[in-house]
């Protein structure tokens, strides 16, 4: 490997956890991983068509950039665009073929214009405001704007969503409860209304393993779809209710090689604002990655892997660079691979260890690799 840094994605992992997912719902309900925010860090298209081909049936994105970063890769799956679709772009996103979720009349309006001029149905999804107040309309306004929808012939109401706000933070479920049963009243509140939604959903990770009763039409894992738990208190419910595992592999390593070798005196300081002094006679690799490829300067404790072994990271984390203290592991020598994120022997970086030292969540820790990086499928 020729480059400085890099990140290598197992596919069978991917495939992996897309059988536990499919085994968990079962067949017939739409699988519809989440691939947004460059599949979170995995690599957009590639991962994409992992899932696909491992039994995947719809794609979820944030923008539409995704879509037609897909698209023109050859991804003709049924997109469904999670985010705000600017007005402006309301036509590609049809000429995309997206699925759109809707909770303005303005989109509604331009978007029939625009499918009657395309001779296309734009397929839209109803949001449910069900207590996570970002996206999503209350009952009143969701009956109000389904009734609008139904004045265009151009536009087809294909599905309701909502999205849990307090599922994963708390082994106390109550919130999520009252999420689901609000969600139920909505659609009750439509069917009643003579509004037909084909395509109920409300599950991402930790709803499809946690409960069932949210699987409705179709599901939205992401976090778990790389193999990675929402949270310990979804892996600590569900080890509550169920006695074996579910068998979700992390599909992710982060890797980049040693630049540099250099020992130096005790006493001496290392890095910018000079923060760390060497307390023995010690060893130190360079490493070629910083807080612009995602190795993020805030990391507190924090170290690598090289040969199987933790080296800790001394000073400062630089805008491209590294220092760790390999005093400890004498064979260690330039270009030797060094694992940032992932697996080395007996040791592992897991992406929520890596997320405590930088006093996040696993899925900042995973996306915040810069896009640039290579993604190497294996
Ligand atoms: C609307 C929506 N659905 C599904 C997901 C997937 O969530 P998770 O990664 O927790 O499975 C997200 C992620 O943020 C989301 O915003």
């Amino acid at each position: 490997m020729n480059e400085l840094t890099w990140v290598e994605v197992s596919k069978g992992a991917i495939r992996n956890n897309i059988r536990c997912f499919r085994e968990i719902i079962g067949k017939g309900k739409i699988l519809c991983p989440c691939v947004k925010a460059n599949a979170y860090g995995h690599g957009l298209v590639e991962t994409a068509e992992v899932f696909l081909d491992s039994g995947a049936d719809w794609l979820a994105v944030n923008a539409i950039y995704e879509a037609r970063s897909l698209r023109k890769n050859g991804v003709d799956a049924p997109i469904y665009v999670l985010g705000y679709v600017p007005l402006d772009s309301l036509e590609e996103a049809l000429r995309l073929d997206c699925r759109l979720v809707v909770y303005n009349k303005e989109t509604v309006e331009k978007l029939g214009v625009i499918a009657e001029k395309l001779g296309k149905i734009a397929k839209v999804h109803l949001k449910a405001e069900t207590g996570n107040n970002r996206q999503g309309l209350a009952e009143e306004n969701l009956l109000e704007l389904a009734k609008f929808i139904k004045t265009f012939k151009n536009i087809e109401i294909e599905g309701l969503s909502t999205h849990f706000a307090n599922i994963e933070d708390m082994t106390d479920h109550s919130y999520a409860e009252v999420q689901l049963a609000k969600f139920v009243s909505a659609i009750n509140l439509l069917e009643e209304n003579g509004i037909n939604i084909p395509i109920k959903h409300c599950a991402n990770s930790a709803a499809i393993l946690l409960f069932p009763e949210t699987h409705f039409q179709m599901v939205r894992p992401g976090i778990a779809a790389y193999g990675m738990w929402p949270s310990n208190e979804t892996y600590l419910s569900y080890a509550r209710k169920h006695e074996n595992g579910v068998g979700l592999i992390p599909a992710l390593t982060w890797k980049t090689k040693i630049a540099q070798i250099k020992k130096i005196p005790q006493g001496e300081f290392v890095g910018y604002g000079c923060t760390y002094k060497t307390t023995h006679d010690t060893t130190l690799a360079i490493l070629p990655v910083g807080y612009y490829d995602g190795y993020d300067r805030g990391l507190k404790d924090a170290y690598v892997l090289i040969h199987g072994k933790r080296a800790y990271v001394r000073g400062r984390i630089c805008m491209n660079i590294i220092m760790v203290d390999v005093t400890d592991i004498p064979e260690a020598k330039i270009e030797d691979d060094v694992t940032l994120l992932g697996k080395d022997g007996d040791e592992n970086i897991s992406a929520e260890l890596f997320a405590k030292w930088a006093g996040t969540i696993n899925y900042e820790a995973t996306t915040r690799i810069n896009d640039r990086i290579p993604r190497i499928y294996v």
